[in-house]
């Protein structure tokens, strides 16, 4: 990829801006965090808006550069650290934030490198590492059973055809090891017969069924949100943004579960918060892109904001957010079963 880009939404386009600023507008003088610094597009707005220290994460090294001119412009209130947002607990165990932000997925600058494989326009070897995953996509589409990949492109992708793309897949696999991105594209497209949703291409979800599975995406979603909400000061603000619906599941149920204003299970029975778990203040409703910002960049029609605020129970770690999703979890574990 080109390195002298300058900053701003040729590297990627920030979703939902202004409902990030205005949301954490208020403080002006706080720590916050940007566990999913991408193009830097919220770091950079908030260190403009604001007068808050920013530390930044991101899995992907290749956009430290990106990182780097950010640094050079506020030395003494940006700083960024090249890990996975799971990590973050451990990273920042004597530090407490005001605002923790996640923007889930991928940014722009990953879709468009065509060596990192997120694209169906690929022609380079199979990859889709976000970064720091210790999983080859290649070894995995090459060893994993019928029946697993089948599940995973089910689930995770949400996908109809899943069957036959992957039986596809393993009759391939059986004349000749698939390495190639082009190849898979191609198995994809002769698999489905319908495209049920025309808006999207045919291999839309096959490639996020595995681009979930090789970067652990939904255990690095449950231990950021358990690791930042830890890390947030009481009166604190998370803000995630999830593109697909099962994040967006996982943090609904996340906010919803664990804020005082849970709904009743019965409305017969009394309310006891003190026999839950409670983290937040307050569940609050879902944000959307408006029409203008979905007309001027189409790839935010599918985000969704959900935030909440740390309320001053002492942290108790929420168990049962990981019973609740642990199907998900033992699905990531597949490609090593056979
Ligand atoms: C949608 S982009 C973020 C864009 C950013 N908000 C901006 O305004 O430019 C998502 C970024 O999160 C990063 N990411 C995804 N999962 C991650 C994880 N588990 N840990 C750290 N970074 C992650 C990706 O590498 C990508 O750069």
């Amino acid at each position: 990829m080109k390195k002298n880009i300058t900053l701003g939404k040729n590297i990627h386009f920030p979703v939902l801006l202004n409902e990030v600023e205005n949301l954490c507008s208020n403080i002006q003088k706080g720590e916050f965090l940007d566990c999913t610094f991408g193009g830097g597009g919220y770091s950079l707005q908030l260190l403009k808006k604001t007068n808050s220290k920013i530390d930044a994460v991101d899995r992907d090294k290749n956009i430290k550069y990106i990182a780097d001119e950010i640094k050079k412009k506020f030395p003494d209130r940006f700083t960024f650290f090249n890990q996975k947002f799971s990590q973050i607990g451990k990273t920042f165990k004597d530090k407490k934030f005001d605002v923790i932000i996640f923007d889930l997925g991928l940014s722009s600058y990953q879709l468009k490198d065509l060596s990192r494989g997120f694209s169906f326009k690929s022609k380079d070897k199979l990859n889709m590492n976000m970064g720091l995953s210790d999983l080859n996509l290649i070894e995995v589409i090459n060893s994993i059973t019928e029946k697993n990949l089948k599940l995973v492109i089910k689930v995770f992708g949400e996908e109809k055809e899943a069957g036959i793309i992957a039986k596809n897949i393993i009759k391939s696999r059986t004349l000749d090891k698939i390495s190639n991105t082009g190849d898979l594209v191609e198995i994809i497209k002769k698999s489905k017969k319908k495209n049920f949703n025309n808006k999207i291409d045919v291999c839309t979800k096959t490639f996020q069924a595995l681009r979930m599975l090789i970067n652990q995406e939904i255990s690095e979603l449950l231990n950021g949100l358990v690791e930042a909400t830890k890390l947030l000061k009481i009166g604190g603000k998370i803000l995630v943004i999830s593109f697909h619906s099962i994040e967006d599941k996982i943090v609904k149920y996340f906010f919803k579960n664990f804020s005082l204003n849970k709904p009743n299970s019965s409305r017969y029975l009394p309310r006891n918060n003190k026999k839950n778990n409670i983290l937040f203040e307050k569940f609050n409703k879902i944000i959307k892109p408006s029409l203008k910002e979905i007309k001027t960049n189409p790839p935010s029609r599918s985000a969704r904001l959900r935030y909440a605020i740390r309320c001053k129970n002492n942290f108790e770690f929420p168990n049962e957010f990981f019973e609740n999703f642990k199907d998900y979890i033992n699905l990531e574990k597949v490609y090593a079963k056979k």
